[in-house]
């Protein structure tokens, strides 16, 4: 029973005190490891954004436990819930909700569907069931272990109907939502057989974010298709739409990193190590870095085509210049994934094949999750990234190499489908992907750059990502979402834990 007398209690129910993040993966993934199970650390552009926003928050992050088996956790999530400072409660999906749901539904329909990559869906009538009982699995494990006065803060695709189930379950809460990937245009959106009823979720929320505002207009413009009686009216970040006497907001939010933690580490001893024989092994040769998930969406074939073009016309970078691919392994038992990776695979040994001489080959590839401090010795080495994919929601490859890029000599050549584009344009050297020819020239554009063009760029690239940083992104949500700022909410050591909530959260 709480102790505070009525009215003090209703006062504090309608304060917003804690955010409970949740989202498809968690911070935290748990492996069959001999007869027990390993904890890992999550992987992904969400994890990496929403990490720092959470850190010694005294928050909750629910999502899911990277397994279709029951777990016997022991004290690994208090451990590290202990580490992280906030709370973090997994749930649990069943190999067919996994199948179908997660392989299905965010795999096959909105993955691709969202990238503007029709003709790789698969609209099977099961995956829509599946995914309104997950989102409805989640909605129920929102209400266990939420409060009236918590704010629930739902990322990505994956969870688009939990309001709607929150609603239909009665739980009321103040609910956001933030997608991280494209919003597609009408033509390309019209096609999904759910297209009403993904809308409908949507407007569940109280706001409802996108990384650029390209994304937010498809949204309205979707929109005017399926209910044009529906106002939006407002202007700048955040719109309002009237829906059934509710105020809906709609914000364009570009979301970012934590810029602080990648340039201090970046100049740390540990990294600093790790760039010198990094430097070293390359015998002079400069590098072009690609860092990305190995997905479809990143454009890495016609990467690889590009930079084979660009050694074919000018054999003045033979020796000079290395790409070093790094592809980080993901969705690794679907055929799509692995025919990418093959074909990739094939394009590396051919350009290997036709250019290497004596010791310098022209491409190293890994396969492989690197270490934070390898990742950033990487980035500090690379004179140029090469971040080109067909169509991405924000790409924090682009802004984590700006950030780390502590001598401002490094030129980025950033694909204009990248939400990251609409921020960068003017300092990065923009490329259509598919132009074989322009990403080849770009490449050597920037291997020829004067150096003081370069330092102005990347510059001004620098000042404008510290400026727009992941705590930046996550107040202007707070503030678009209810006048709040992070600092707003109690750090760990200041959060006072409810307990009526504990209580229900042991037994
Ligand atoms: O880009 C958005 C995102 O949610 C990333 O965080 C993540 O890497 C990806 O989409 C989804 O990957 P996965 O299917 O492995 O969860």
């Amino acid at each position: 029973m709480s102790t505070h007398p009525k009215s003090e209690r209703t006062k504090k129910e309608n304060r917003i005190e804690r955010l409970v993040a949740v989202s498809n993966r968690l911070p935290i993934a748990v492996q069959r490891k001999g007869g027990g199970w390993q904890v890992q650390a999550g992987s992904g552009g969400l994890i990496t954004a929403i990490t720092p926003v959470l850190k010694n928050r005294g928050g909750l992050w629910i999502g899911w436990s990277g397994t279709t088996e029951e777990v016997d956790w022991g004290e690994e999530l208090n451990i590290a819930s202990q580490k992280s400072g906030y709370r973090i409660h997994p749930v649990t999906l069943t190999p067919e909700e996994l199948e179908n749901f997660y392989f299905g539904f965010a795999n096959e329909v909105i993955w691709p569907l969202f990238h503007d990559l029709t003709t790789r869906c698969n609209f099977n009538p099961k995956y829509w069931y599946f995914y309104l009982q997950v989102n409805d699995k989640y909605a129920e494990t929102i209400g266990k272990y939420s409060l009236p006065s918590d704010y629930i803060w739902v990322q990505d695709y994956h969870l688009i109907a939990v309001a709607q189930m929150l609603r239909k379950r009665r739980i009321a809460r103040r609910t956001g939502f933030f997608l991280h990937i494209p919003f597609p245009s009408p033509d390309v959106f019209m096609r999904l057989p759910w297209r009403a009823q993904l809308l409908r979720a949507l407007l569940e929320y109280d706001l409802i974010g996108f990384q650029t505002v390209r994304d937010r207009r498809n949204f309205i413009n979707c929109l005017q298709y399926i209910a044009p009686n529906l106002k939006t009216s407002g202007r700048g970040d955040v719109l309002t739409i009237q829906v059934d006497g509710r105020t809906v907001r709609v914000g364009a939010f570009p979301i970012s990193i934590d810029y602080e933690n990648f340039a201090s580490t970046s100049a740390g001893s540990a990294v600093q190590t790790k760039l010198h024989w990094l430097r070293e092994s390359m015998g002079g040769s400069q590098i072009v870095l690609g860092v990305d998930r190995l997905d479809y969406t990143k454009g890495l074939p016609e990467r690889l085509k590009s930079f084979r073009l660009a050694l074919e016309r000018h054999p003045d970078l033979h020796r000079k210049l290395t790409l070093v691919q790094v592809l980080v392994p993901s969705r690794t038992d679907v055929p799509e994934y692995q025919q990418l990776k093959s074909e990739v695979e094939r394009l590396v040994g051919e350009i290997n094949g036709q250019f290497t001489y004596g010791g310098w080959a022209p491409v190293l590839y890994m396969f492989r999750n690197l270490g934070y401090e390898e990742l950033l010795a990487y980035y500090r080495a690379a004179q140029i990234a090469l971040v080109t994919p067909i169509k991405d929601g924000m790409n924090l490859v682009a802004k984590e190499y700006c950030a780390c890029n502590l001598e401002e000599e490094g030129v980025l050549i950033l694909s204009e489908f990248a939400g990251a584009a609409a921020q960068l344009q003017k300092n990065a050297l923009l490329v259509n992907p598919h132009d074989i020819e322009g990403v080849a020239d770009a490449i050597y554009r920037a291997f020829t750059m004067d150096p003081e063009e370069k330092k102005a760029r990347m510059k001004r690239l620098r000042e404008s990502i510290k400026k727009n940083n992941i705590f930046s992104w996550v107040d202007a949500y707070l503030a678009a979402a209810f006048s709040k700022k992070l600092d707003d909410f109690p750090t760990e050591e200041e959060y006072v834990p409810d307990i009526r909530l504990e209580r229900e959260q042991d037994s």
